[in-house]
């Protein structure tokens, strides 16, 4: 179902994304050893990732809220067990993992146990092509950062039936995270191919929501459906947010934008109150470096030192929230206007 809000898992369910499979299968094909998958929050990369999974022998790793060594092994083990048909022959032979029915175990400490780097090194040996996908990479801190990049570094290097897909939404943080040019990363000066996961066109997203009602036997007005392709700009996760409620009997337009607008806003909440006043100041039309700043001096009453601002956004560039004082999708654009700053 097109409108099901969890991440698809499959070709046959992805609407569209042909020439970003093709990129990615012909980047497997070729044994790429680096490949990264950007894009803005809920354009469909996890998605795209795991349906892209289904044709090879792979590990899908979420590193959303991993924080520990335990937890990024628990989600490796994770990654093995929901690819154990493709991956049983391989890792049932290694040391340091048990094979327990249809799901697996790994020692990550102690006697007989097995690192990441272990690990990739002994998926190396079968002479087939294997994908390690680190999903939202960026946001894992030292030490486990460190563990995971000397391993993608290490895979780099040595590992030649090995491919990392790392996938990110804050994209220049997830740049920073590879460190490719920095001189102090593992993974300096070695080439990444890097794939954009762009959002739909309006003739995409407005094919898009009537493929979607129509698989519930629904059709809403021309009117509500253009609204929606204009409001949401084709952020695929948008559309579908929008798409589920309107089937599960919300008909009012405004209220669904309102809820998404303030699911948008909460997440902008957990920002430092002088990120979120800088992205008050965009979202109310400053839209240059000094007007952000007469805008926060005039309206908050309070001065910004010409650095602070500066790294302020710089930072906010980083998590793709804007680009030249722009807001990268709208709904955080309108959601930055509903910010109230403590
Ligand atoms: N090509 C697609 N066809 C159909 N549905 C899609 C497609 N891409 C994404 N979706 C849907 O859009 C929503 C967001 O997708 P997904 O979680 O894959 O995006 P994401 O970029 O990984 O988001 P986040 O940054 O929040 O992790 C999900 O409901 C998913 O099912
Ligand atoms: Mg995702």
């Amino acid at each position: 179902m097109l409108f099901d809000p969890r991440p698809k898992t499959s070709r046959l369910e992805l609407f569209d994304r042909e020439k970003e499979l093709t990129l990615l299968d012909r980047a497997a094909e070729r044994g790429e050893p680096l490949v990264l998958v950007l894009g803005i929050r809920r354009i469909g990369k996890t998605s795209l990732l795991r349906s892209f999974l289904e044709e090879w022998r792979g590990i899908y790793i979420d590193m959303r809220g991993v924080s520990s060594l335990a937890e990024l092994y628990s989600r490796i083990s994770d990654g093995i067990t929901s690819h154990l048909g493709k991956l049983r022959d391989i890792v049932k032979s290694i040391r340091g993992i048990r094979v327990l029915g249809a799901e697996v175990e790994i020692r990550w400490r102690g006697r007989d146990s097995i690192s990441l780097v272990g690990l990739l090194e002994e998926l190396n040996k079968h002479d087939k092509r294997i994908i390690i996908v680190f999903d939202e990479a960026q946001l894992i801190r030292p030490p486990i950062s460190i563990e995971v990049k000397r391993a993608i570094a290490y895979a780099y290097d040595n590992l030649e039936n090995i491919t990392i897909v790392l996938s990110g939404s804050e994209i220049g943080l997830l740049r920073e995270f590879i460190g490719t040019d920095n001189p102090d990363s593992p993974l300096y000066g070695r080439y990444a191919l890097e794939l954009l996961v762009e959002r739909f066109t309006p003739q995409m997203s407005r094919d898009f929501l009537e493929k979607g009602f129509m698989e519930q036997g629904i059709r809403p007005s021309k009117d509500l459906i253009e609204k929606a392709v204009n409001i949401f700009d084709g952020i695929v996760g948008w559309l579908v947010y929008f798409g589920k409620s309107y089937i599960d009997g919300v008909r009012d337009f405004n209220r669904i934008l309102d809820a998404v607008i303030n699911l948008a806003a909460k997440e902008l909440e957990n920002l430092r109150p002088r990120e979120k006043l800088v992205l008050k100041a965009i979202a109310e039309g400053a839209s240059t470096w000094s007007s952000v700043r007469r805008y926060i001096e005039e309206k908050e009453g309070v001065t910004v030192p010409k650095s602070t601002l500066t790294r302020i956004i710089k930072k906010l560039e980083k998590l793709s929230i804007i680009q030249d004082y722009r807001f990268l999708d709208p709904i955080y654009h309108r959601a930055a206007s509903r910010l109230r700053i403590k």
